[in-house]
C-alpha cells in the first residue's frame, strides 16, 4: 500500500507542477495582452476626394488586404480557429451596429491601424501593423477615407481568444501575435513615397504587404511561424535563389497566376490573389526591389 501512497503523491506533484506552469503561462500571457500603450497621437488629414477615396479602396482590396481578415464588406469574422490555440476575430470596420466606424475618432483609426492599438491602448491581435506603420501619412489618410464610405454592415463578429496552447506559443516566443510590441511608437512618421516603377516603391510596397512576415526578415524564406500546418515553407525572395533567373515579366506573370516559371501552382497561402491584382508598375517596382536586396541561401527560420 505504501508504494501507492507514493504513487499518489507523485501525481499529486506532477499535477501540482502542471497547475503552476498553466498559471504561468496566463499570468505571463495576460501581463502582454492586457498591456496598455500610450501612442503619441498623429494629425493625418483625411481627404474625401474621389481620387484619395479610390486609392484607399485600392491599398485595402490589394496589397493592404485588409479584407482577406476582416472580409470583403469589412464587416468582420473569425478569419482563424485553431482549438486550444487561437480563435482569431476581426473587427467590424463600419458604422453598422457592433462596428468601430460609428464611434472612431480619426485618431483612433490612426492609432489602430499604424501603432496596433484600441482606444482603450489595449494591443490589438494579429492586426499586421507592424507592416502598416510604415504608410505614408497619404496613404494612410486615404485608407481611413475609404473604409469611412464603406456601407454599414449590422454585425457583432465577436472576440479573439488566445487559447492555452497559443498562450504557451506566445510566451516562448513562437507566435508574434502582437504588432504593439515590435513597433516603435515613438519613431516620425514615415516620408512622403512616390509612386512608379522603382525600387524604393517596391520595398515600400513590400513593407506594407508584410512579404517580410512569411518570407522573413531578410526574405530568405523558410517556414513560416504560425503558419497553418498545410502550408508549405515561403521561397526564397533574394536574388540568390530560383527567382534570379525571372524576368520581370516572370514575375509579373507569377502573381497574376500563382503559377511560377517552372509550372508550379503556388500554394494560395501565398496572397498573390491580392498581390496580383496591382498595376505592372507596381509588380515591377517589387521586382526591381527584389534585385536590390544581400542574396542569401533558405534561412532556417
Ligand atoms: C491578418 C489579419 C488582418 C489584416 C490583414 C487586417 N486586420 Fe485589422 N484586425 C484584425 C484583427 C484580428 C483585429 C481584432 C484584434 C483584437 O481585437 O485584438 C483587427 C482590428 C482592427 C481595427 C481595430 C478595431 C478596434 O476594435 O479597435 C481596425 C481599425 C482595423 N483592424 C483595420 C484594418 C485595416 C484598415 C486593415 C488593412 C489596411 C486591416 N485591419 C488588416 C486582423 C487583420
Ligand atoms: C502569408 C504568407 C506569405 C506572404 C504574406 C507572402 N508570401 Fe510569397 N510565398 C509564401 C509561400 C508559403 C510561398 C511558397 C508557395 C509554394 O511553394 O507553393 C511563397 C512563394 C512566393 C513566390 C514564388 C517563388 C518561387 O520560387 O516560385 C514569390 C515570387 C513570392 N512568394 C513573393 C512574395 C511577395 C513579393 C510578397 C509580398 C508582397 C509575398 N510573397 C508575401 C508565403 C507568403
Amino acid at each position: 500500500m505504501r508504494i501507492l501512497r507514493w504513487l499518489g503523491i507523485g501525481v499529486g506533484v506532477i499535477v501540482g507542477l502542471l497547475l503552476i506552469a498553466v498559471a504561468g503561462v496566463y499570468v505571463a500571457s495576460s501581463a502582454r495582452l492586457n498591456k496598455t500603450y500610450k501612442v503619441p497621437e498623429e494629425q493625418i488629414a483625411i481627404p474625401n476626394d474621389a481620387a484619395s477615396i479610390e486609392r484607399g479602396r485600392y491599398l485595402v482590396t490589394t496589397v493592404g488586404q485588409c479584407v482577406d481578415c476582416h472580409g470583403e464588406n469589412l464587416a468582420g469574422r473569425e478569419f482563424l480557429n485553431a482549438p486550444g490555440i487561437i480563435r482569431a476575430v476581426s473587427a467590424n470596420l463600419t458604422a453598422g451596429k457592433g462596428g468601430v466606424g460609428a464611434r472612431f475618432s480619426d485618431a483612433d483609426w490612426v492609432r489602430a491601424i499604424r501603432h496596433g492599438v484600441t482606444p482603450e491602448g489595449r494591443p490589438l491581435l494579429i492586426m499586421p501593423s507592424q507592416n502598416y506603420n510604415q504608410l505614408s501619412a497619404q496613404d494612410l489618410g486615404a485608407i481611413i477615407a475609404y473604409v469611412k464610405t464603406v456601407p454599414p454592415v449590422d454585425q457583432e463578429p465577436g472576440t479573439s481568444q488566445v487559447q492555452l496552447f497559443g498562450r504557451a506559443l506566445f510566451v516562448v516566443g513562437q507566435i508574434d501575435a502582437l504588432a504593439a510590441e515590435r513597433i516603435d511608437h515613438s519613431a516620425p512618421a514615415p516620408a512622403p513615397i512616390v509612386p512608379g516603377a522603382t525600387s524604393a516603391y517596391g520595398n515600400y510596397l513590400v513593407t506594407i504587404g508584410g512579404c517580410a512576415d512569411c518570407h522573413g526578415a531578410a526574405l530568405a524564406g523558410g517556414l513560416v511561424p504560425g503558419a497553418p500546418p498545410s502550408a508549405p515553407p515561403a521561397a526564397n525572395l533574394t536574388p540568390q535563389s530560383e527567382l534570379s533567373g525571372w524576368t520581370d515579366a516572370d514575375f509579373i506573370q507569377t502573381m497574376r497566376t500563382g503559377v511560377n516559371p517552372a509550372g508550379k501552382h503556388l500554394n494560395a497561402f501565398m496572397p498573390y490573389k491580392y498581390i496580383g491584382l496591382l498595376s505592372d508598375d507596381e509588380l515591377r517596382a517589387i521586382y526591381l526591389y527584389l534585385q536590390t536586396i544581400p542574396p542569401q541561401t533558405m534561412s532556417a527560420k
